[in-house]
């Protein structure tokens, strides 16, 4: 099924099949951050992210977000449709945190009153600039009609995640798409959606659950990615108010 390797990035490979119109993808346990500078292993990471992933991207499917996703294929493997990646990472914030509180002065956890998109040009060697929509046109990146259709694309997929994940007990704080074009010219969002991607925080406790106990050094990195895909594949909600009978 597998043919050449077509891309090799930080946490996944990217393969031809014998379908142009498709690809297989395969998740790695390798983490990086700090545009590599930090390199290590997370046990298990690729099968959570590959896990999540393939949960998430058929329910954004139905909320009208259309993906690259066709099929999980084994633990580390899925189908997707072949795209060209928008060189552009797109990132959706609605608490502050990270870099944002660092280039604002923040405090980490501050909400915010409203989605704040941010756009990054996807370069290693640069550390994934922050760009506006005038720079990815002016640079040949994206059409203004993409990037318009990137924006309300990643405004759908925060309005499907947060209440998915607040019901779930998690506060999604921001995380990071990227978007793709198929053969045929359809913007389609591609990529992952992990604790790779995400800040996800318990709601009650404010624990962390994603990459950042890896970049900051927190300790048990991996049984929070393990956490994460259990609250994800819950189907019985845990942070539903019930009314007392
Ligand atoms: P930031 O606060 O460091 O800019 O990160 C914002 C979000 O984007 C956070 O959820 C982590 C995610 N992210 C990536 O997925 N890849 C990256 O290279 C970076 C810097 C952040």
């Amino acid at each position: 099924m597998k043919g050449e390797l077509r891309y090799e990035g930080k946490a996944k490979r990217v393969y031809a099949t014998q379908n142009p119109a498709e690809y297989v993808v395969e998740y790695k346990d390798d983490a990086t951050a700090f545009n590599a500078q930090k390199r290590g292993t997370i046990q298990g990471k690729g099968a959570v992210n590959n896990a999540i992933t393939a949960a998430l991207f058929p329910q954004l499917e139905a909320a009208g977000v259309p993906t690259h996703f066709i099929e999980r294929l084994s633990e580390r493997e899925q189908r997707v449709k072949a795209v060209e990646i928008v060189p552009v990472e797109v990132v959706v914030r609605n608490v502050a945190a990270g870099s944002f509180s660092k280039r604002l002065g923040l405090t980490e956890g501050a909400p915010l009153s409203l989605p704040v998109v941010e756009l990054y040009y996807k370069s290693d060697v640069l550390g994934d600039p922050m760009i506006n929509e005038d720079a990815a046109v002016a640079l040949g990146w994206a059409s203004r009609e993409d990037l318009s259709v990137i924006r309300d694309l990643a405004l759908k997929v925060n309005a499907f995640l947060a209440p998915f994940f607040q019901a779930r007990g998690i506060r999604l704080v921001d995380f990071k798409l990227e978007f793709g074009k198929t053969l045929d010219g359809q913007i389609v969002l591609a990529d992952e959606i992990s604790p790779d991607t995400c800040r996800f925080w318990d709601a009650a406790s404010g624990e962390k659950l994603d990459k950042d106990r890896f970049r900051r050094d927190l300790g048990g990195v991996e049984d929070a990615y393990q956490e994460m895909l259990r609250r994800v594949l819950a189907d019985a909600p845990t942070g539903d108010v019930k009314e007392p009978a």
